[in-house]
């Protein structure tokens, strides 16, 4: 219902709407319209009552479910959260659906790669999107792929910013982070069960604050962004390489948008830091260094930083 009066009234661009018409086009009574208006006003949206009808006057920037045309039974909608991790997670194993998202508007204990934590304040896109991929958990790593590479092209759209991938999965401007991943495979039986790829997107945050390697879109465009507009293009764009299940085509399409390769690159893993030249993504999503002694070495995962600059 409430998708369907917002649709109304935004279809009318800011003029106001009978009351008449909208309990036609709704099938309701108006106690029932009225209810829901007043519950839409109380998350945020300004509609108001005139003469003889209402008029949406103002939308808030939060991605409630009816907000996501065809997807609203998959979205999850916290205001805030320790991690949208942790729900995901319980979600999954209860059997959600397949492309389930939980999306916060803040997080109290976000989690990034290497234990490290994501400062999730006001103004930023935190969301953790459920995937049950068909291919077996060996291959499981190329929906993150598949994932990065739909992000830049939705950030490229709508921002028009030279964004890239950098391996494995962040997402740069400028040298600088506005994006980054991180995955929780589940596969307990020799079969994915699902692989949870949490994003988080510095968007009207100020993160340089605090990490000076960080930039927020509105940083480098000098506008505010949507929160729901970013995400409902990058479910649209994931979605269709997700459906279309060209997961084998994942690494090559990320490649195609990324700016690691065939540069002198610092390697961090948990266990040691490794120099080199880095040369290819192989079809396992590792990345492929060219030591300084000629030999090669693949480096499976972990943290990526572009030598000769601070940043990255
Ligand atoms: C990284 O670059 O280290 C990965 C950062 C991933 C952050 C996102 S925000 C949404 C989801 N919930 C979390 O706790 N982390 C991920």
């Amino acid at each position: 219902m409430k998708a369907r009066l917002l649709k109304i009234l935004r279809e009318a661009d800011g003029f106001a709407v009978s009351q008449k018409i909208m309990l036609a086009q709704l099938g309701c009574r108006e106690v029932e319209l009225a209810a829901v208006i007043t519950e839409l006003n109380g998350q945020g949206y300004d509609i108001r009552g005139v003469s003889d009808g209402y008029q949406l006057v103002r939308s808030p920037d939060t991605p409630w479910p009816w907000e996501f045309s065809g997807r609203q039974e998959r979205i999850h909608y916290l205001a805030e959260v320790g991690s949208t991790m942790d729900v995901a997670r319980d979600l999954a194993a209860a059997g959600c659906p397949d492309l389930t998202v939980v999306v916060a508007g803040i997080q109290t204990r976000g989690r990034g790669r290497m234990d490290r934590s994501w400062y999730s304040d006001d103004g930023g896109l935190y969301f953790t999107l459920v995937t049950r991929p068909a291919v077996s958990p060996e291959e499981g790593f190329q929906v993150n792929f598949m994932a990065c590479a739909a992000l830049v092209r939705t950030l490229r759209r709508l921002a028009a910013i030279p964004a890239e991938g950098k391996w494995p999965n962040d997402i740069l401007c400028d040298g600088r982070k506005l994006a980054g991943m991180l995955s929780e495979m589940d596969a307990p039986t020799g079969m994915i069960n699902y692989v949870n790829i949490g994003i988080g997107v510095n968007l009207n945050n100020c993160p340089a604050e605090r990490e000076s390697r960080a930039v927020s879109l509105k940083e480098l465009t000098g506008r505010r962004f949507s929160r729901r507009e970013v995400l409902q293009g990058f479910l649209a764009s994931f979605e269709a390489d997700y459906s279309a299940g060209d997961f084998g085509g994942a690494v090559l399409r990320w490649k195609g948008c990324a700016g690691s390769l065939n540069r002198e690159v610092t390697v961090v893993t948990r266990r040691e830091t490794v120099r080199g030249t880095a040369e290819d993504v192989d079809r396992d999503g590792a990345l492929l260094l060219r030591l300084p002694d000629g030999k090669r070495r693949k480096v499976i995962y972990g943290d990526c930083f572009y030598s000769g600059s601070d940043k990255g």
